[in-house]
Parts: C-alpha cells; structure tokens; sequence
C-alpha cells in the first residue's frame, strides 16, 4: 500500500489523512502532523483530553500543549471533536497563551464534546489507588472518570456550559451522585459544592463561547471543499479501550476508528492511515511491554531519546521495536504508511534487534493475545540487523537534505525489514525532532 500524502507532494487534493500511535503513545505524532500540517488546512483531534501533549519549538521558544492540536502556530483551521474530553482550565489557559503571543486560534469546539471537572481527577487518583496492581499508571488528568459519565449519560456537555437550567439540572444529579462515591466508597471527607461547580462552569462557558459549534459540520464542509484534512490521533494503538492492552491503557479509541465517531464523518472520507511508531518501543504507565529492558540498555534509550513523559515528566519504559505490536497495530487501523520516528537515537549500536514474535509455553505467538495472563507471560523473540552509526545533528540534516538515499545502509535495511514485517510501506523516516531532520521515503523494494 502507498502512502499517497506522502509519496505524491505536489497534488492538491489530499482529503482527509489520519495520523494515529502504533505503539504505546510518544510516538512522535506531534512532528508527523507538524510536519504534514504545513500541507494542510485543518487539524482536527479526536479523542482523548489533557492527558496527551505535544512541545512545539518555534523560534527557540517551546509551546506545550494539551488539548490544543498541532499547527495552532501555522495558523491552521483547529478542532477538538465531540469524542475529545475537554478540560476547560486547561484549554482557556492554551488559548491565553497563544494570544498573549499574538495568536488568536481559528479554533472551533465541538459542543457535543464531554467536559472534565476538578472532581474527575479526584475521582481518577482514588480509582488508581483502589485499583493497585490493575492500575493503569494514569496521568491523574480525569479521563476514565469523566468518559465514564458521558457513557452512563451523566456526562456535562461543552454546550451545557452555556446553559444555566440544563446545567443546574445535570449537577444536582452529578454532584450529588459524587458526593455519595467519595463519601461512602472512598471514605472522603471531601465534598462537592454543586453551586461552586456551577458558577465555574458558566464562567468557562462565557470564556469558551466564541470557540464553541458544530465540528461534524464543520468538518465535512472542508473535505467538501476539497481541503486537506489531518486527522491528529492522541496515545496509541496499544492504549485503546478496545484494541490495546486493557486494562491497561485510557478510556477512548485511539485507533482510526475513533475519528469517524469522534468527529461525525464518514469512513469513505479517509483516504490515508498513517501509523507513527518509534524505531524502538516506549511507554509510561502499568501493563506488560515484551520488549522492555529495564537494565543499561532501556537506561541508554531513556536518556538518549529524552524518553520522560510530556504531560506527568515519568520517565518512559523503553526496550527494542516490537513487530508484533506494531504489525497489530497495521491491521487494526488499516495503515497505507508507516513514519518511523527517532532512527537518529537508535544510532551507535553494534546491533539492533527487532521483536518478530512471542514464545508461549514454547510456542510462538505472532498475534497480540486478549488475555492479560497469557500476554504477561509471553517473551520476546528477537533478530538482530547491524547497527547504524551515531550521527552529530548537522550530518542528520545533510542526509534529510539529500533525501532516503543518502541515509546509512543499515537503516535502510532496518527499514526494509520494519515493513517484511509489518506488511507496511515506510513513508516517512525522522531524523531528529526538528521538521528539517525528516525524510521521506521511497519505495524501499
Ligand atoms: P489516562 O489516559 O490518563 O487515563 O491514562 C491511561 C494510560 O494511558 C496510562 O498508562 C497512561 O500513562 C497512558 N497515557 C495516557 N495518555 C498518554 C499519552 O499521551 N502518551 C503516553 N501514554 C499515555
């Protein structure tokens, strides 16, 4: 499959390209969609909330942002769609950041989209604490809690933040509900002030309004238009509700499938998967990682590839690429191209050393099992390539300046086996966080 973005540069009428996580989050995206955002004329994000988040270096200074989706610098038509959970402390606070740097966002939030609370993070930390070993590591940032409410219909919507009588009506049952749980199963002495919940959430209502409509709307009529439209996906593949490792990983789906219902768009309007993996694998949090290598090599990775969370600063859990996962992670999306991001960290090994399958009670697995104890007990089966060597910045950015042939023959090859396993065309390859270090790929065989 081709990754037609990616390949044909130059066409005008791209449509609508998705861009989502093969592995565990971190994967890069950011860049991805930086980088094909200056294509673009819209980038939309789809699912998740605050627990994702993206520094953009422009200039020398660094912008971090949570909700926000990449390009708000480039001056792109911006979206959080209805399947976003909205913080709106956190969002206010990036809007006011980017207008106290003279950018005001073409932002448009959807208004069937879920708004999170200052209780839902309570509520997040007590549940992880509950949960011990079944815990998922959170970021504490309320996104199982407030997903929680939208799909047992207790949830408060971005457009009930503009209206008093809907609103009072859903607290008096919200709050009052929470009050029960943090008092009786928690043990709280915490308890919720409905009319201070109230007041808050008008006053985010009066500051988000302009910002507030119909994204499915919206949406469809830039595609309509013929415009290009990026479909910016947050976590991973291996994060979903329902296709990762649960249950260790968020409360949305971070698969393709997301930015159908997280949006309000048909399936025939994506015309482009694109997966970003890391060339090796990471995550933070709980749950199995087959790959991991908690000795001097996953030390190695971590402070080499500044592997430390964006949104919590938890150091990531870092070990070799799995192919399993990310071949999973192909079919589960439908990819028709792979970006592989951080080649340049993996450089300086002798040798580099791919996962191509589990061993199970002496069996080999090459297929993601659904069963926790089955997954915990699988093991990694590696091949080893030949390293590639470690290149100071300038010689990255002469290579991406001179294009894929110029990269090091043992990546190349790297890269072809990434795709012998995985099924998919590698189309893009990243060098170095900058947009300069990136390299678009031919077909490799
Ligand atoms: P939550 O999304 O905060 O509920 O966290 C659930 C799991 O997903 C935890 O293991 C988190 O570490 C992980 N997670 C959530 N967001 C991200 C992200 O943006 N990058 C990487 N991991 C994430």
């Amino acid at each position: 499959m081709r990754a037609k973005i990616l390949e044909d540069r130059g066409e005008a009428h791209l449509a609508g390209i998705a861009v989502v996580g093969c592995q565990w989050g971190d994967e890069g995206k950011g860049k991805v969609v930086d980088y094909l955002a200056e294509r673009a004329d819209c980038v939309v994000r789809f699912q998740g909330g605050s627990n994702a988040g993206h520094t953009v270096v422009v200039n020398g200074e660094a912008y971090r942002f949570h909700l926000i989706p990449s390009g708000a610098l480039h001056n792109k038509k911006l979206f959080l769609g209805n399947g976003v959970v909205v913080d709106p402390e956190v969002l206010v606070d990036e809007i006011d950041a980017l207008k106290t740097r003279g950018i005001n966002p073409k932002l448009l939030v959807s208004d069937r989209a879920h708004v999170t609370l200052p209780f839902h993070k309570i509520l997040d930390g007590l549940q992880e604490d509950f949960k011990g070993e079944l815990s998922a590591g959170t970021t504490k940032r309320g996104i199982g809690p407030t997903y929680a409410d939208k799909i047992s219909r207790l949830g408060i919507r971005v457009v009930d933040l503009m209206n008093r009588e809907v609103l009072e009506k859903k607290l008096d049952k919200l709050v009052g509900l929470n009050n029960k749980v943090l008092r009786h199963v928690f043990g709280s002495t915490e308890s919720l002030e409905r009319d201070r919940i109230l007041e808050e959430c008008l006053k985010y209502g009066s500051s988000l309004r302009e910002y507030v409509g119909d994204v499915s709307l919206e949406v469809n009529k830039c595609l309509d238009a013929g415009e290009t439209v990026l479909f910016e996906g947050a976590q991973g593949t291996m994060l979903d509700v329902d296709h990762g490792v649960y249950p260790f990983g968020t409360s949305s789906n971070s698969t393709v499938g997301g930015a159908l219902t997280g949006v309000g768009i048909g399936p025939t309007k994506i015309t482009e998967v694109i997966g970003v993996a890391k060339a090796y694998t990471t995550r933070v949090g709980n749950g199995p990682l087959p790959t991991e290598e908690s000795g001097e090599l996953g030390d190695k990775l971590r402070s080499k590839g500044e592997e430390y969370g964006t949104t919590t600063g938890r150091p990531r859990r870092c070990g070799w690429f799995d192919a399993v996962t990310v071949k999973y992670a192909a079919r589960v999306n439908g990819l028709t191209g792979l970006a592989l991001t951080k080649t340049d960290v993996l450089g300086g090994f002798d040798r580099v050393r791919i996962c191509v399958g589990y061993e199970y009670n002496g069996e080999l697995v090459d297929e993601h099992p659904a069963d926790l104890g089955v997954f915990r007990k699988c093991r990694p089966v590696y091949d080893d390539y030949e390293g590639w060597p470690d290149l100071p910045t300038d010689e990255w950015r002469r290579i991406a300046r001179q294009g894929f042939s110029a990269l090091p023959r043992q990546l190349k090859s790297y890269l072809g086996m990434i795709e012998e396993l995985t099924g998919v065309y590698v189309a893009l390859v990243s060098v170095g966080p900058m947009r300069e270090e990136t390299v678009l790929a031919r077909k490799i065989r």
